[in-house]
């Protein structure tokens, strides 16, 4: 069904983190796949239901392995379940990332075309010399992750420009500010800047800066969590995020 890039223009802005709870809340079936050039942060974030550490050797690396032999593959079979049984398919540790080089084309292509499921996407930092950028020009919807600072909005503008020049004409970016859950503000300056610079970019909300929740995604789904600011927020998000994806092609 769905791929959706989720990523960052600069510094370490929560990208992780959006994709993990937008992944955790969507509205339909979701995986969560580490795509990240960098390598996996996910492998030392979180585990199992049974708490037993998450495996480096399926995930990715698996499905990616698997590929050939299997025609094209099921990407549950190579993922794990966390939280409250969110699907994860997890990236390779930093120092394996050279084992995914050239097939990350490949492996979107595989996930978009995953049935009944949509596939949300962690691919690090977002820019137009990444190796991740075969996954943004297959993604059905690229958002970006950013604190409302100076520096982060600068950086985010100046991505938004690289990579509406690279990707298909048409794509539509859209961004995510990581925010105190009063701040309506920085969101409105950030369209408007975009508006002014004449990007194709388009704030769809705030994810809520909670760090009391962010601790428990670690561990079992709880209510205190699903009543958190952090996941209320997340949910509010995925609503607009499903809204604006453009119909798949059955
Ligand atoms: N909504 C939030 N509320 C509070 N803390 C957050 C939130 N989102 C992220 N953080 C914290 O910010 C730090 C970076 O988060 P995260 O790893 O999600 O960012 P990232 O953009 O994926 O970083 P990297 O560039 O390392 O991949 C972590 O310590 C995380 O706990
Ligand atoms: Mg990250």
């Amino acid at each position: 069904m769905s791929l959706i890039a989720v990523g960052s223009a600069k510094g370490s802005p929560g990208a992780t983190t959006v994709a993990l709870t937008l992944a955790a809340v969507w509205p339909r079936r979701a995986l969560l796949a580490e795509l990240d050039p960098t390598g996996s942060d996910l492998l030392y974030r979180l585990r199992g239901v049974d708490r037993a550490p998450l495996s480096a050797d399926s995930g990715v690396l698996g499905y990616v392995a698997g590929g050939a032999a299997d025609g094209g593959g099921d990407p549950l079979a190579h993922s794990e379940q966390v939280g409250a049984g969110l699907d994860i398919l997890v990236g390779p540790p930093p120092a394996r990332v050279g084992e995914v080089a050239g097939s990350w084309g490949v492996l979107a292509d595989r996930l978009a075309a995953a049935p009944a499921l949509d596939v949300l996407a962690d691919c690090g930092r977002l820019h137009p010399g990444s190796p991740a950028l075969e996954v943004l020009t297959r993604a059905a919807a690229v958002v970006f992750v950013t604190r409302p600072t100076i520096d982060g909005v600068a950086h985010l503008l100046a991505r938004a420009a690289e990579l509406a020049g690279v990707l298909a004409e048409g794509t539509m970016l859209h961004a995510i500010v990581v925010t105190d859950v009063r701040d309506a503000r920085s969101q409105r300056e950030i369209d408007q800047l975009a508006e002014r610079a004449d990007l194709p970019l388009e704030v769809l909300g705030r994810l809520a800066v909670d760090p009391e929740a962010v601790g428990l995604l670690g561990g079992a789904w709880s209510g205190r969590l699903e009543k958190s600011l952090l996941i209320r927020s997340a949910r509010e998000l995925a609503g607009k995020l499903d809204k604006v994806l453009p119909v798949p092609e059955l």
